[in-house]
């Protein structure tokens, strides 16, 4: 079914905030939202389907919005439809329009005083029309759309200021930078992103009625997820990884079978790969069985 993202969150995120996380994985096609909500289903349980802005360039916002939403309507488990990163404030207020019940407004690579005043200005829309909205504040290492973020940029959440950003903005969940890194590039080994769990304590203390995202999180080890969530973490973006699965078992598949052009046979495999990651996360997560019946 699909929800409000609002919904998953009753009194304030108590039900959630040092419990579990629930897992924000971004999707760009159909068949990686197929992946997504086989796996919530088989493991009984709601999860947040994400579009970034480089997805929506690639299929289309109303495409995207009504692949996810049908989908979601279908589904047995709730599912709530989310903007990632948003740097065009004009596309989130459609994307709004259209049904999305929560969006991010990234101006995390302005000034503290330019931020606040375009996520306060997302805040008002947003909740006039009925939705969330996600703040960034912080910069986060790796490449976001549109901005690259080299390491002597990146700056890690100081606690006092994402209290004041909180407060001057109002929003209603709020990613930080607390060292992970977007996207493929520490999957390689190259680049080690580490997660700073006593920042992201701090940062919940600064403000513990807010849920707390963590981005970047391909390829952040099961343990030190487990910590990030009872420090306080409460939504774990996950995109990388569902791609790697995806594309890894789309090769296998070619490999064996050179001469097939039938794309629904060889996307079968491509799903399932979306499927099995999105699984492991979700106990990872600690997700799994929070339906009950
Ligand atoms: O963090 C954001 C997502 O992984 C977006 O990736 O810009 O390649 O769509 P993308
Ligand atoms: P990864 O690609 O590292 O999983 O990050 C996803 C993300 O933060 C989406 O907003
Ligand atoms: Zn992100």
């Amino acid at each position: 079914m699909l929800v409000h993202i609002k919904e998953l969150f009753p009194e304030n995120g108590k039900n959630v905030i040092g419990k579990f996380a629930y897992p924000a994985f971004n999707t760009m096609n159909l068949e990686t939202t197929l992946g997504i909500i086989s796996a919530a289903e088989e493991m009984n349980t709601p999860v947040i389907l994400e579009t970034s802005e480089g997805a929506i360039k690639y299929a289309g916002l109303e495409t995207l919005y009504e692949i996810m939403a049908t989908l979601a309507v279908k589904a047995k488990v709730p599912i709530a439809l989310h903007m990632d990163h948003g740097k065009n404030a004009e596309q989130l207020k459609r994307g709004i329009e259209l049904g999305y019940s929560s969006v991010m407004i990234d101006h995390s690579g302005l000034s503290f005083e330019e931020n606040v005043r375009d996520t306060k200005a997302m805040v008002e829309f947003a909740h006039n029309e009925g939705a969330w909205v996600q703040g960034e504040i912080g910069r986060m290492r790796g490449s976001e759309d549109w901005v690259s973020v080299s390491d002597e940029e990146a700056l890690l959440t100081d606690p006092s200021e994402a209290k004041r950003f909180f407060e001057a903005t109002g929003v209603d969940t709020l990613a930080s930078s607390v060292g992970t890194i977007h996207g493929i590039i520490k999957m390689s080994g190259k680049v080690q992103a580490h997660v700073d769990i006593e920042r992201i304590q701090k940062i919940r203390e600064a403000v513990p009625n807010v849920p707390l995202v963590l981005h970047g999180a391909s390829g952040v080890p099961d343990d030190v997820i487990e910590k990030a969530i009872q420090a306080g973490i409460a939504i774990i973006n996950i995109d990388t990884e569902l791609r790697i699965g995806f594309t890894h078992e789309l090769r296998v598949f070619l490999a064996s079978h050179p001469d097939e052009v039938d794309p629904r046979k060889y996307l079968n495999p491509a799903i399932e790969g979306v499927k099995q990651v999105a699984m492991k996360k979700l106990k990872s997560f600690k997700t799994q069985n929070l339906i009950k019946s």
